[in-house]
């Protein structure tokens, strides 16, 4: 599965426009996954300064992103830079299990470094686990009607430039092509620029609920938010 599309002009996108190739991630792009995935992780914005312990966050949000066998990740990449990525799961509800044996057993091995934590992981992984049991993340399920999910983001130096329109119209025709009935996702109402991507891409909101998970960092009164397309 490979896709291209010219950005303006031509050249290496991100230094004079140039072409961006969507491609299956490889060993080689998984340091940088990593890295945008911790510079847009929280609700599209980076991680700096909210939280210290990065590997155990980026540990915990990518940790299906690897699994081939429950799900694709695609990444956009020009010149040899990774500019962004997508996670494209066709049966979302497969997903939920390794997930949740993942966040035991990855939580379990950061015990012996808990003394190694800062005031900010500490405060930012109570604020987590707290939202979680109140069920600001829980909501209804989705599978029969949007079967799959997936997750995108673009470093924020190749916003703007078309690379998120390359990596969306890639992980729609995988899933078209899997057969997929609909995909469905979770963002949140801070996610501006997501929000406004996706309903122009024919996205429409399945369901809200109000969190107070990001209090303590922002005054808005933030919702989760799911987004859903249906493919037939
Ligand atoms: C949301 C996100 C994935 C969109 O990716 P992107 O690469 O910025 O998206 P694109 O450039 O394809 O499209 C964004 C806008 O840029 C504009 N654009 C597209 N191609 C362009 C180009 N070649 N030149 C200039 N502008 C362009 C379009 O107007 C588009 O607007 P539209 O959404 O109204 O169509 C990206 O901004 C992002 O990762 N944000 C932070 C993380 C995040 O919030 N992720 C979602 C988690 S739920």
């Amino acid at each position: 599965m490979s896709e291209t599309k010219k950005n303006n002009g031509a050249g290496c996108a991100g230094t004079t426009g140039g072409t961006a190739a969507i491609v299956p991630c490889s060993q080689r792009h998984t340091a940088a996954v990593r890295d945008i995935c911790f510079r847009t992780g929280f609700a599209g914005k980076t991680l700096e300064g909210i939280v210290d312990n990065r590997r155990l966050f980026v540990d915990l949000d990518t940790c299906c992103f690897f699994n081939k066998e429950l799900a694709n990740l695609m990444v956009a990449e020009s010149c040899g830079q990774t500019m962004g990525y997508i996670f494209i799961a066709p049966q979302s509800e497969r997903l939920r299990m390794p997930r949740i044996k993942y966040f035991f057993s990855r939580t379990l091995r950061e015990i012996p470094a808990l003394a190694k934590f800062t005031k900010r992981d500490a405060v930012f992984y109570y604020r987590y686990i707290a939202s979680a049991l109140r069920g600001e993340f829980s909501f209804p399920t989705f599978y029969r009607e949007f079967p799959s999910t997936l997750h995108i983001n673009v470093a924020p130096e190749f916003q703007s430039r078309g690379t998120g329109t390359l990596l969306m119209q890639a992980a729609e025709k995988h899933l078209r092509s899997y057969g997929s009935a609909g995909v469905h996702f979770q963002t949140t109402s801070l996610n501006k620029k997501a929000l406004r991507f996706y309903h122009a891409r024919g996205y429409r909101q399945l369901y809200s609920r109000r969190t107070r998970f990001y209090e303590k960092w922002c005054r808005d009164n933030v919702r989760n938010i799911v987004m859903g397309k249906k493919f037939r």
